[in-house]
């Protein structure tokens, strides 16, 4: 009882995340089982993941991993990241050496968002999965439930693709079973919440109706919107187009050049027109990255107020907005200086975590 209390206390008192606050993460299936089972005091893990593609990650990269943190500290449970190199040679001219290596990279990148080493498992599939009968095992039980014709239907496989994307699912499906982690579990049977973008729900549409005929519980989901690309909202950023989003490895200039030259304005042709009729908030790229970096929502209303009648200018708008992603990343720097091989190896390292 006395838990239960602290715990509900713990969560009322930690306004919800401003990515729930405007609608970043927008929709989910079965959160509400998760959240019964914490108000009951059981456990449950958090399952996430990212396909390695690029040397260095993009801030639209980073939304799952805002958030995923925020819930680890909020339900202090165990979180496992998943880093498919794997997927990356299958889909893409990528060599296994070369997929290997950008894992090891990102996972600093990841590591430097700030999660806690005591109760974070990360993994590469190249160097995960041969090590862990169980994880295969449970890739097989996978495989054995879902038909070519089921994969192609979800996924748009053609007669031209080659034959590891068609398994491929069932390694992004395996790690929302606890038992296909008995070191850390103890082959105990918990449910699992994977925070996520929404282009993953196809996989997890999949691992839930696989989810019933092992009888295992079915992952529960919560999904985010993309980030857009600096040239408006249409684009999803790409990690190897440099001008299309702010890297994590930006420095300050670059950071004021990228907004400056290519962030899409919601702003009127002449000063005339736009103190007349005010920007366009909706399409404004420089506003779009506030709502995500900018935690205050009285500022955001005042920004938005102000932008919308006129009275602030887009050369305004987008000062604000280097004046509040450069410092955020500058920190994230901090950080990412801080993590070393030996930090990262606590991470890697398989071992039994509390759950
Ligand atoms: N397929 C994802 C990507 O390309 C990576 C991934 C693996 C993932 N497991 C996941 C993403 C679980 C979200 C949740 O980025």
């Amino acid at each position: 009882m006395m838990k239960l209390y602290k715990d509900l206390k713990k969560l009322l008192a930690k306004k919800a995340h401003h990515f729930l606050r405007r609608g970043i993460f927008f929709s989910h299936r079965d959160i509400h089982n998760i959240l019964n089972l914490h108000e009951a005091g059981k456990k449950f893990y958090l399952y996430t993941g990212r396909g390695p593609s690029s040397e260095s990650m993009h801030i639209g990269h980073m939304i799952p991993f805002m958030f995923t943190k925020w819930l680890q500290d909020v339900f202090e449970v165990p979180l496992i990241i998943q880093l498919t190199d794997d997927e990356k040679v299958l889909w893409r001219d990528i060599k296994i050496e070369d997929a290997r290596q950008m894992a090891f990279n990102n996972a600093k990148d990841i590591i430097a968002v700030g999660f806690n080493p005591e109760n974070t498992f990360i993994f590469n599939d190249l160097d995960f999965i041969g090590q862990c009968p169980a994880f295969y095992q449970n890739m097989l039980r996978i495989q054995k439930c879902v038909t070519y014709n089921q994969v192609k239907g979800i996924f748009g496989f053609g007669d031209s693709d080659v034959i590891g994307k068609i398994t491929f699912p069932s390694i992004e499906a395996a790690p929302a079973f606890s038992t296909s982690f008995p070191f850390i579990f103890e082959n105990k049977v918990l449910p699992c919440l994977v925070p996520c973008a929404i282009d993953q729900d196809p996989y997890f549409r999949m691992t839930r109706d696989v989810a019933a005929r092992l009888k295992l519980p079915k992952p529960a989901l919560i999904h985010a919107t993309f980030l857009p690309a600096l040239q408006g909202a249409q684009h999803k950023m790409s990690a190897s187009d440099s001008n299309a989003s702010i890297f994590l490895n930006d420095g300050p200039k670059q950071i004021k050049n990228k907004i400056n030259k290519y962030a899409f304005s919601g702003g009127q042709p002449t000063v005339e027109e736009h103190r007349l009729m005010g920007g366009n908030t909706s399409v404004d790229i420089s506003f779009k990255y506030l709502t995500f970096f900018l935690e205050d929502d009285e500022r955001l209303a005042e920004i938005k107020k102000d932008y919308e009648s006129g009275e602030m200018l887009t050369g305004e708008l987008k000062k604000i907005a280097i004046d509040t992603i450069t410092p955020y990343i500058q920190a994230y720097q901090k950080r990412r200086s801080q993590v070393t091989d030996e930090v990262m190896q606590q991470f890697f390292k398989i071992r039994k975590i509390n759950v």
